[in-house]
């Protein structure tokens, strides 16, 4: 099946606005996603927060049925959360970690994980092995499975980058990991919503992913996926009176699924928003819409090799649908500015969103386009040209 780009843009408000390119960032919502978080904040405002919950409770439990079916877990190991971080944070922070003990990760780790490998570092003494990547600028396998060590408690990769168009080998890691007994992190924050996530062939244990890029939910959405097994007796690093229970003055217990990991307060609109941004996704097909947005990726990397002064910065054999990119003598600020004004939204990432990956490759900030299923090839066509049109005073100087 090939997707039909008409109804999908006709169900797309922002494409009547905006040259919008920046799926890595935050992707334009459906209008059904649109409705159903208004929808939701319309009743809240009529009858009432709790009266609204509870009218909608079976409704909004079917998102986690939604986030399931999107990875191919059970409801169980689902815990939705406010974004990706928070997610990844929950495992990250909750594991016991002792002096000495390591954590392998990779290259292109996202910033907000390398912070916070720093952070246990500096706090409980813990050692960060960054794996180095093979010619490609993947995670090199060989070597990651060399250098785990008995004291290696966790590896966390990131699987798509947030820029250089890199997908890490996220399955081929997770063959290490259980062959090693290490449990394994995976940042799937790029990555839902822009193609197939099969937690059982990525052999993950936790998952981490958010709503508003690739997935098209609203800001503010996010899900933790945690393989049954891991469940009992992971202790969160927080908890509430939604997650834990009061036994006795000395004693409490845990939820038993992966919402012990949730707390008791929560924005059921934008949850609403993401059950039904998921489901689009899904009736779609997420081998469909990889198939579109890769393919214009690759328009518009081809159409950029032919504007002069253009690099481009992506990594890996088969790049995503993150583009990234310089144009000598042009400032990315100043050329997102430019384009905001023509109605085309691109973004810049900086040095510090991949610090390891920007310093070994002495990145400078790079412009940073992702074109998504509901764009078309006139929008790729119409950001070449404006660019073309923004580079060519600069190189012809
Ligand atoms: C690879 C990667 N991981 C994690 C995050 C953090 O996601 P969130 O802002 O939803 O916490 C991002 C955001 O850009 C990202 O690109």
């Amino acid at each position: 099946m090939t997707i039909d780009l008409a109804k999908i843009r006709a169900e797309t408000p922002g494409v009547a606005q905006v040259t919008h390119l920046l799926a890595c960032g935050s992707a334009l919502m459906p209008q059904a996603v649109v409705d159903a978080v208004t929808d939701h904040i319309q009743l809240e405002a009529r009858i009432g927060g709790y009266e609204a919950h509870a009218e909608r409770e079976s409704a909004l439990a079917t998102v986690y049925q939604g986030v399931a079916d999107l990875l191919n877990a059970d409801t169980d190991e689902i815990a939705l959360l406010e974004n990706a971080t928070a997610a990844w944070c929950q495992i990250f922070y909750g594991l016991p970690m002792r002096t000495g003990d390591r954590v392998l990760t990779c290259e292109a780790e996202y910033s907000a994980n390398a912070l916070a490998f720093q952070q246990r570092a500096k706090r409980d003494g813990i050692v960060i092995d960054v794996v180095p990547s093979d010619a490609t600028g993947a995670v090199d396998l060989e070597t990651l499975a060399a250098m785990i060590t008995p004291r290696t408690v966790l590896i966390a990769i990131t699987w798509v980058p947030t820029n250089g168009g890199l997908v890490n080998p996220a399955a081929e890691i997770g063959r290490i990991a259980r062959a090693h007994e290490v449990p394994y992190l995976l940042d799937a924050c790029q990555a839902v919503g822009q193609m197939p996530v099969d937690v059982a062939a990525l052999g993950c244990d936790f998952l981490s992913a958010t709503g508003r890029k690739f997935l098209r939910g609203p800001r503010g959405t996010g899900f933790l996926y945690i393989r049954q097994d891991r469940i009992d007796g992971f202790e969160p690093p927080m908890v509430d009176l939604f997650s834990a229970h009061r036994i006795s003055e000395t004693e409490y217990g845990l939820r038993p699924d992966a919402r012990r990991f949730e707390k008791w307060e929560n924005a059921y609109a934008l949850r609403a928003g993401l059950g039904v941004a998921v489901r689009y996704a899904l009736d779609i097909g997420l081998d469909n819409i990889q198939a579109a947005a890769w393919g214009l990726a690759n328009d518009l990397r081809a159409g950029l090799q032919a504007i002069k002064g253009v690099e481009i910065h992506d990594l890996g054999e088969t790049p995503s649908a993150i583009v990234s990119f310089t144009i000598d003598g042009l400032d990315p600020d100043q050329t997102v500015t430019a384009l905001r004004d023509q109605g085309i939204c691109i973004g810049v990432s900086s040095p510090a969103s991949t610090p390891v990956d920007a310093q070994r490759r002495g990145l400078p900030p790079v412009l940073r386009a992702a074109p998504h299923y509901y764009n078309s090839k006139a929008e790729i066509a119409q950001l070449l040209e404006a660019l073309e049109t923004l580079a060519k005073p600069v190189i012809a100087r």
